[in-house]
């Protein structure tokens, strides 16, 4: 029976981080996990080539919670990487944020500054507002579908009601607006 292969990619520490972790804990993945310690603004493709990616085979990409913090040029470069790596049939899932509205990022770091707080009394000491790039960047569902992605998106909002679960409260950071997209490649961009 074929092996399912995850390759987590992941920055150097947090890879070291997660599998210090789960040796600890001892829990052991259920299927094949090879890590690739990369920075995504750095030639991610390249080091996961020679963890054993193979191009040529279907691949589902889960690319979630990630794109802020990326600039925007890295987030452009990744999307055209994933779609070069990935051989038609091949599956992809992320999240599109709308660009910012006038006072739009302000209230954003208002709202970042105050979970920092937040985690800052149970002693975590991490400003959130630092992690993240702000201003203008292409949208990635659109940019997604000029790759040639056939999408399904949706609204954090209508996926929340779809599934009854109570809307976000005090969404100074839009998060509602943010639409989880997903969909397969169908045709061939290369
Ligand atoms: C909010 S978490 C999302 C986690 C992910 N959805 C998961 O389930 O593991 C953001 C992740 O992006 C990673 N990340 C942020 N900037 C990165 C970069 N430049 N290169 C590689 N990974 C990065 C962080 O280390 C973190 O694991």
């Amino acid at each position: 029976m074929a092996v399912d292969v995850v390759y987590e990619v992941d920055q150097p520490q947090v890879i070291e981080f997660k599998t210090r972790t789960l040796t600890e804990l001892g829990a052991a993945p259920s299927a094949d996990r090879r890590v690739v310690a990369v920075d995504l603004r750095d030639d991610w493709p390249a080091a996961l080539r020679t963890a054993g990616f193979d191009p040529a085979r279907p691949a589902a990409w889960s690319a979630e919670g990630l794109l802020g913090y990326l600039p925007p040029e890295a987030q452009d470069s990744l999307l055209d990487s994933i779609t070069e790596l990935s051989a038609l049939g091949s599956r992809v899932a992320t999240e599109s944020r709308p660009n910012p509205r006038p006072g739009d990022e302000d209230q954003t770091k208002e709202g970042l500054h105050r979970i920092s707080e937040h985690w800052r009394a149970h002693g975590f000491d991490l400003d959130h507002v630092r992690l993240r790039y702000f201003g203008e960047r292409n949208e990635a569902a659109s940019y997604l579908t000029d790759c040639g992605w056939t999408l399904n998106t949706i609204t954090v909002r209508d996926l929340l009601a779809a599934n009854d679960l109570p809307p976000i409260k005090d969404d100074d950071l839009r998060m509602a607006d943010v639409l989880f997209v997903s969909g397969a490649l169908n045709k061939t961009t290369k």
